[in-house]
C-alpha cells in the first residue's frame, strides 16, 4: 500500500513535470512568429489614376495588337495588359485615344497610367517618357493594291524611293512608319498622315493613296483578314521593339510592370498570349 502510494506520488510528480514542459512547449509555439515578408507584400509605391485599376491609353484600331470588338477592346496588347494587371493585383481599364496624343496625354497625367498601343521604343520618345522592357519585335512594310507595283527589296531604300517618286503615301500620324516614309521616300508627291491605320487602308482602296507604310505585323494581319485586294511589296527590317509607355515621374510603376512581365515570361503565360494572336511560338532571345 505504502509502496503503491509512493509510486502514485512519483507518477503525479512526473505528470506535473511533463505537463509543465508541455505547457512550456505550447507557450513557445503559441508565440506569434514575426510575419514573413512574403505574407505582407509592400504597399505599391507607384501612383495610379484610379486606385486598384491599371488604366491603359491606346489607339484601339491596330489589330492584332488592339481592336474594338463592339465596345470591348481585344488583342495581344489587351491580353498582355490584363495578365500584367492581374499579376500586380489590379484590374484593367483599356481606353481609346488618338495615337499621336498618347505621349502628351501620358506626360500631362490624370487620364491613363500607361500606353499599350504597339508603340515602338525610340530614342526621341525616351526623352519624353520611360518604357518597360521591350515586349515584342516589329518591322515596317509597304502595302499597295495588288498588281500595281512590283516587289521591292526592303533593304534598298533608294529603290523604294524611286518606285514611289511622284506617288502619294498614306501613314498613321505620329508613327515610326510616318517617320520612315518622310526620311526615305523623299521623292513622294505627298505623305498623308491619317488619324488611324484603318483610315490609311481605306484611302488606299479608294485610290486616294498609292501605298501605305505601316508596321508589318499589323498590315499583314489586315491584308489577311480584310483588305484582300492588297499585297505587301516590301518588308523593311527596321528592327523595332514595342514597349509599354510609362511616365518618367512614376519609376516604381515601371519596376512593378517589368517584374510582372518577367513572371509572365517564366510562367509561360506570355507564350500562351503570343500563340493565341500570332499562331506561332514567340522568338527565342
Ligand atoms: N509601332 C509604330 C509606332 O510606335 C506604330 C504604332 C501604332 N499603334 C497604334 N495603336 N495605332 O509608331
Amino acid at each position: 500500500m505504502l509502496k503503491s502510494r509512493r509510486t502514485l506520488s512519483i507518477m503525479l510528480a512526473l505528470a506535473l513535470v511533463t505537463g509543465l514542459f508541455a505547457m512550456a512547449g505550447c507557450a513557445k509555439t503559441a508565440t506569434p512568429e514575426p510575419a514573413a515578408p512574403a505574407e505582407t507584400p509592400a504597399a505599391p509605391t507607384y501612383t495610379l489614376v484610379a486606385p486598384g485599376v491599371l488604366t491603359v491609353g491606346s489607339d484601339t484600331a491596330f489589330p492584332p495588337f488592339e481592336a474594338m470588338n463592339g465596345s470591348v477592346a481585344e488583342g495581344f496588347d489587351v491580353d498582355l495588359a490584363g495578365a500584367l494587371a492581374k499579376e500586380m493585383g489590379l484590374t484593367v481599364n483599356y481606353t481609346s485615344q488618338k495615337f499621336d496624343t498618347l505621349i502628351p496625354q501620358l506626360k500631362a497625367g490624370g487620364t491613363f497610367d500607361v500606353i499599350m498601343s504597339g508603340m515602338t521604343i525610340t530614342p526621341d520618345r525616351e526623352k519624353e517618357i520611360t518604357f518597360s522592357t521591350p515586349y515584342i519585335d516589329s518591322n515596317q512594310s509597304i502595302a499597295v493594291v495588288k498588281g500595281k507595283f512590283s516587289q521591292l527589296d526592303g533593304n534598298d531604300a533608294a529603290a523604294i524611293n524611286t518606285a514611289f517618286t511622284g506617288k502619294v503615301i498614306g501613314v498613321q500620324s505620329g508613327t515610326t512608319g510616318e517617320a520612315w516614309a518622310k526620311e526615305n521616300i523623299k521623292g513622294a508627291k505627298q505623305i498623308v498622315p491619317f488619324d488611324d491605320t484603318l483610315a490609311a487602308f481605306s484611302a488606299l482602296n479608294a485610290g486616294k493613296v498609292d501605298g501605305v507604310v505601316n508596321d508589318l505585323p499589323v498590315s499583314a494581319y489586315l491584308l489577311k483578314t480584310s483588305y484582300t485586294d492588297d499585297e505587301l511589296i516590301a518588308e523593311i527590317p527596321t528592327g523595332e521593339q514595342y514597349g509599354i509607355g510609362i511616365s518618367a515621374d512614376n519609376p516604381d510603376l515601371k519596376t512593378a510592370i517589368d517584374t510582372a512581365f518577367d513572371t509572365l515570361k517564366t510562367s509561360g503565360e506570355y507564350r500562351t498570349i503570343y500563340m493565341k494572336w500570332f499562331g506561332v511560338e514567340p522568338p527565342t532571345e
